[in-house]
């Protein structure tokens, strides 16, 4: 039996960092009611030259070298972004490019906005467990800041810039034990960028019902975590780890609550990081390995719900 593995991860975060008092000079806020309302602190901010293939580059790196791998080895590249360096070729082409991959490796992107990472994930999985590739890049990585209207305060104190990598490979264990995936169109008004390709006229920047957000989060992150558990053999109490979408402090409290942890159980970076969008899990499971807490055989829940809405989990042996 084929399972997929994380064998190396990685991660990036711009060098400035903007706090939030920075934002009290922008629009009318305040420190305090971005920390009461989100658990935000502060946030990293791209330079201006900077891309998301770039910070998407310096975290597979990162995971690379933790994998202890050749790049040349990767036979699947897989990016999660809404905030693409070019209409086409594809951010994991030219993240392709930059690692110098030139083994006929299939790369593309996958877009589920704060979802995209377990988007992401569960397709590398499908491809590894059915045999038909080794090896696979999987990364998150968004530019949130190039799509902000600074002049909103709904708006451009929630988010961020930055990339996660992991890099999965066979395993003849579990890895990966189960993802879900969902969508419901119809919500597609309560988050969005209004502009595109063949609406180029239209707002450019996020454009959110913060409340309707907030309201369905909670709800959908109560009922997938049952629908994630049902048929594994895991209950809550086996798992060790939740490493949830950094949006909002109180959405990962509901979850908590749900999963009967303790917010000493969580991987928690929305204070530093703000949200990173498809960032945002693989960030944090980063820096929870990095740092020691995740050790191999734990057993991590991952979770998140974005614009769409897209929603969808992954229970994970390390
Ligand atoms: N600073 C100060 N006041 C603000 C700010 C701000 N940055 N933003 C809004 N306000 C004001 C509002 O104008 C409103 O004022 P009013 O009562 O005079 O009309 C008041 O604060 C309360 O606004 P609410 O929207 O009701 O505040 P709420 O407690 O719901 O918090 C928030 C807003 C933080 C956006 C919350 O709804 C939320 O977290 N929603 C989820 C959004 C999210 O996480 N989006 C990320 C993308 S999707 C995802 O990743 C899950």
């Amino acid at each position: 039996m084929n399972y997929a593995r994380v064998i190396g991860c990685g991660g990036y975060l711009p060098e400035r960092v903007m706090p939030n008092s920075e934002l009290e000079d922008l629009v009318d806020t305040s420190d305090d009611w971005i920390r009461t309302r989100t658990g935000i602190r502060q946030r990293h901010i791209a330079r201006e030259d900077e891309t998301t293939s770039e910070m998407a580059c310096n975290a597979a790196l990162g995971a690379i070298d933790m994998a202890g791998i050749e790049a040349g080895s990767i036979d699947l590249i897989i990016v999660a972004t809404s905030t693409p360096d070019l209409i086409y070729p594809s951010t994991a082409c030219l993240l392709q490019k930059r690692l110098g991959i030139r083994n006929g490796a299939a790369a593309f992107d996958v877009q589920a906005v704060c979802s995209g990472f377990i988007y992401a994930l569960s397709i590398a999985d499908q491809f590894i467990r059915s045999g038909t590739m080794r090896r696979a890049l999987v990364i998150g990585a968004d530019m949130n800041s190039r799509i902000l209207d600074w002049t909103d305060r709904t708006t451009c104190v929630l988010f961020g810039d930055g990339a996660g990598a992991v890099i999965l490979g066979r395993s003849d264990e579990p890895g990966i034990y189960k993802t879900l995936l969902h969508a419901d169109g119809s919500y597609s008004e309560h988050l969005q960028v209004p502009s595109g390709v063949s609406n180029p006229t239209a707002d450019p920047y996020i454009r959110m019902h913060g409340n309707e957000v907030f309201r369905f989060a909670v709800q959908a992150m109560d009922e997938i975590v049952d629908e994630t558990l049902a048929d594994t053999g895991f209950t809550r109490k086996d798992i060790n780890w939740l490493v949830p979408h950094q949006a909002n402090l109180r959405i990962i409290s509901a979850t908590v609550k749900k999963l009967g942890m303790s917010m000493d159980d969580v991987i928690l970076t929305v204070a530093e990081h703000g949200n990173t969008s498809a960032a945002s899990i693989p960030l944090a499971l980063n820096t929870g390995v990095r740092d020691g807490r995740i050790r191999q055989g734990d057993t991590l829940f991952m979770e998140a719900v974005g614009g769409g809405f897209t929603w969808g989990s992954a229970l994970i042996r390390y």
